[in-house]
């Protein structure tokens, strides 16, 4: 884990929602299995909406919101469960999707940062981010923000303490962490009686 300090500049609007603007704007969208891979037909709700995917179910999650849905604020680092870059919320809880096969999320609920970017939780974290610079190359904060509504939705006042280890999951090799921290402190503040 890498935990550098490093200088900072508020980018959260700018970060999350650049890749926010890339959402698919299609319901249905097939993608292609390998000729010798049997395609599945799998319904979830996605950022609100019903979707419908078609594929290997054993596709990574990651790579079918990514690739096929185009939703691209979900990063990719490490594709075996150790970054959080590419957190999602399934059914409201905190999972890395690189981890998630996609035959298996028919029937549940799927937010991604560019439906979460969307609501007024969202607009407080992406201020305190922005305040507290937050952000710096910003790879890591879709998942970050992800992690912190998760937090906080099961916890609105947290200690310190517990903002750490509820973003323990999530790597950030630019901001030393303490930035993030005392956004997510300012949010848990601000955002008072939204979690
Ligand atoms: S890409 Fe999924 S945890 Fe790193
Ligand atoms: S801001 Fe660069 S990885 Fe976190």
């Amino acid at each position: 884990m890498s935990k550098t300090q490093g200088s900072s500049h508020d980018g959260a609007t700018a970060a999350v929602m650049s890749a926010a603007n890339e959402a698919v704007t299609t319901a249905t969208l097939p993608t292609t299995a390998a000729p010798s891979v049997r395609a599945v037909s799998v319904s979830f709700v996605l950022n609100g909406r019903e979707v419908t995917w078609e594929g290997d179910p054993s596709a990574k999650l990651l790579d079918v919101l990514r690739d096929d849905l185009r939703l691209t604020g979900v990063k990719c680092g490490c594709r075996e469960g150790e970054c959080g870059a590419c957190s999602i919320l399934l059914d409201g809880v905190l999972v890395n999707s690189c981890m998630v096969a996609a035959g298996r999320v028919g029937g549940t609920e799927v937010t991604t940062i560019e439906g979460y970017c969307t609501t007024e939780r969202f607009k407080v974290l992406d201020a305190t981010f922005a305040r507290r610079s937050a952000v710096q190359c910003g790879y890591c904060i879709p998942g970050m923000v992800l992690a912190a509504e998760a937090l906080l939705s099961a916890n609105p006042h947290p200690t310190e303490e517990e903002v750490r280890t509820g973003i323990s999951g999530n790597l950030c090799r630019c901001t030393g962490y303490n930035a993030i921290v005392d956004a997510i402190l300012d949010a848990s503040k601000e955002g008072e009686g939204l979690w």
